[in-house]
């Protein structure tokens, strides 16, 4: 996700820091990135200096020293520890004008904001997958978020050509609540042995959702679905009905993770 929100922040005219802490996963950054932007000039869609322009508008790092903006816009793994550390590492080397905004899709972005030094300046904003295609954006604003940090976000994700939508924080936001059932009950059918994986999507993708459940957590990442799963079931008191499944706990211990690994409810070993 966060290589999807650099490219497309540098495409809208933003210098932009993409930074990641493990060296080889920001080199496959890098050059995944790259390939993007080259598929688009082949099909016409940019000129070869429009994507040199873009690619030098991204300052690809692994130093967090190099994380000085005016908005910083966290993407890391779905782990409430991990981003209030990194938060705060980011807010000590900022000032406190910087706005720090979160891409969480399931954690509470409440606790998370009482958290860290600036709770004020703290948002989410919630991207969908893929970040430089998807239309939609979730504000998400905590009691303490500031009303001029509300608007400049909503400003940020229209210039960025986006449909921002403000909600409060609350389990799932609205998207991630509305749509546990599409994936809970989809795997609800398989632990059932009543039909596979390829029917489902089939007849899912029929009745007109873009992708069945499968293909969409396998683009989301495995990890990153169950993740969402468990935090949601935890937050709303463990309702049965959004009782994660055990095949998604199986996909991650298996390293199962979807396009990203290779191989999820789908092989792609073949397409890489
Ligand atoms: N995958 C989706 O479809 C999707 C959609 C919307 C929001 N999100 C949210 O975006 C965030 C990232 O999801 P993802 O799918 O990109 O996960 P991912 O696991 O593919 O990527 C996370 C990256 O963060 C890096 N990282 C971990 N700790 C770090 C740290 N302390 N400093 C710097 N980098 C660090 C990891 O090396 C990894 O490359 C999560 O909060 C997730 O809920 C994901």
């Amino acid at each position: 996700m966060g290589s999807g929100i650099a490219q497309l922040s540098a495409t809208m005219g933003f210098n932009t820091i993409l930074y990641e802490y493990n060296p080889e996963v920001l080199e496959k950054s890098k050059a995944a990135i790259e390939k993007i932007l080259q598929g688009l000039v082949e099909k016409k869609k940019l000129q070869e200096i429009e994507k040199k322009e873009i690619f030098q508008r991204i300052d690809f790092t692994s130093d967090i020293d190099h994380c000085v903006a005016e908005i910083i816009i966290e993407a890391i793994i779905e782990n409430p520890g991990a981003k209030i550390d990194l938060l705060n590492q980011l807010a000590g080397l900022n000032t406190d004008k910087t706005i720090l905004a979160t891409n969480t899709s399931s954690l509470s972005v409440t606790g998370i904001g009482n958290n860290i030094l600036i709770p004020g300046r703290f948002i989410g904003m919630h991207f969908f997958n893929p970040a430089p295609v998807m239309k939609l954006v979730e504000v998400v604003t905590t009691e303490k978020t500031s009303k001029e940090v509300i608007q400049i976000i909503v400003g940020l994700a229209k210039k960025l050509g986006k449909t921002p939508v403000v909600c409060k924080d609350a389990p799932g936001f609205i998207v991630n609540r509305v749509a546990r059932p599409f994936y809970i009950e989809s795997l609800r059918l398989l632990e059932e042995e009543k039909t596979s994986v390829v029917v489902i999507d089939e007849l899912l993708e029929a009745t007109g959702f873009k992708m069945g459940p499968f293909k969409l957590m396998d683009l989301i990442g495995n990890d990153v679905n169950y993740a969402v799963s468990s935090s949601l079931y935890e937050q709303l008191n463990k309702p049965g009905r959004l009782m994660p499944s055990y095949i998604q706990k199986e996909k991650v211990e298996k390293k199962e993770l979807g396009k990203k690994s290779g191989k999820g409810y789908y092989d792609y070993s073949k397409n890489n």
